[in-house]
């Protein structure tokens, strides 16, 4: 008799306790589509603000500045062959996004988002390896850059699962970044011996900001993308499909 008191006691205070954060619904599942993404820009809305310092019943840490203990690229492009371990690295106004366009569906669960981003400051540590074009890219060191205009739209394929507990909860299936930042400016701070590597780098990037973001286009893709999963899954995580898609 105990145990079922408890089980039971568990199974209400599951769906009593909502982990999505104060002031933000789901929406209730419409035909009319127009009404529905409405209804969900309106969440993202109230739900912007919250990612700056984070969200703790959903698992996002803070969001703005977004802080990424280590990331490693290792990519083998036509124009850029890059081997780069970073670390410390600091992300500045992810969150002050401006949404021109968002489809949601919950009855394919396919969301997808087209925002512009005004201005996005990075700072952090890198070690790299690796040529862009003729310039043999080498060396370790600090970077701080400056990324204005970055329009980026993705899309996402969510997917119905059934927890270990039998909970029925959605996870990410595909995502998909396409990003064009529009214009970049960049720092490099490295020690002596690599000083003069350092200056070719962030002289060829400023002045030629345009081919270089267009030929990391690819890494930079697939990084956020990386990045956007990771945080989806998160709060996925948390969340039942009944709450998101009632
Ligand atoms: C990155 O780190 C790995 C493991 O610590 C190391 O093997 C590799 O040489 C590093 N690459 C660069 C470019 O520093
Ligand atoms: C980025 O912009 C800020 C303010 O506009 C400026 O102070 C800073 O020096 C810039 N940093 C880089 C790396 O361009």
């Amino acid at each position: 008799m105990m145990l079922i008191g408890l089980v039971l006691f568990a199974a209400w205070a599951r769906t009593a306790v909502s982990e999505l954060p104060p002031g933000v619904t789901s929406c209730p599942r419409t035909d009319n589509l127009a009404e529905y993404n409405k209804c969900i820009l309106k969440q993202l809305e109230t739900l912007t603000p919250l990612l700056v310092k984070g969200v703790p019943s959903l698992k996002l840490p803070a969001l703005d500045p977004l802080f990424l203990p280590s990331l490693t690229v290792d990519r083998n492009l036509e124009s850029l062959k890059l081997k780069a371990n970073m670390s410390q690295i600091r992300v500045y106004g992810a969150t002050n996004y401006v949404v021109h366009d968002l489809k949601a569906n919950p009855n394919d669960l396919t969301v997808s988002l087209k925002v512009q981003l005004p201005h996005i400051y990075m700072s952090g540590e890198y070690d790299v390896q690796g040529r862009l074009l003729l310039l043999p890219l080498s060396g370790v060191g600090n970077f701080k850059g400056n990324f204005t205009d970055t329009e980026a739209q993705v899309s996402a394929q969510g997917k119905e699962v059934t927890d270990k507990n039998g909970v029925q909860r959605l996870e990410v299936d595909k995502l998909i970044t396409k990003i064009r930042v529009g214009h970049g400016n960049i720092k490099l701070k490295a020690p002596p011996t690599h000083t003069l590597a350092a200056d070719a780098a962030a002289t060829f990037f400023n002045s030629n900001p345009r081919l270089v973001l267009d030929i990391a286009s690819p890494i930079i893709e697939d990084t956020a993308a990386t990045v956007s999963k990771a945080l989806a899954a998160r709060a996925l995580s948390v969340l039942t499909k009944q709450e998101l898609v009632p």
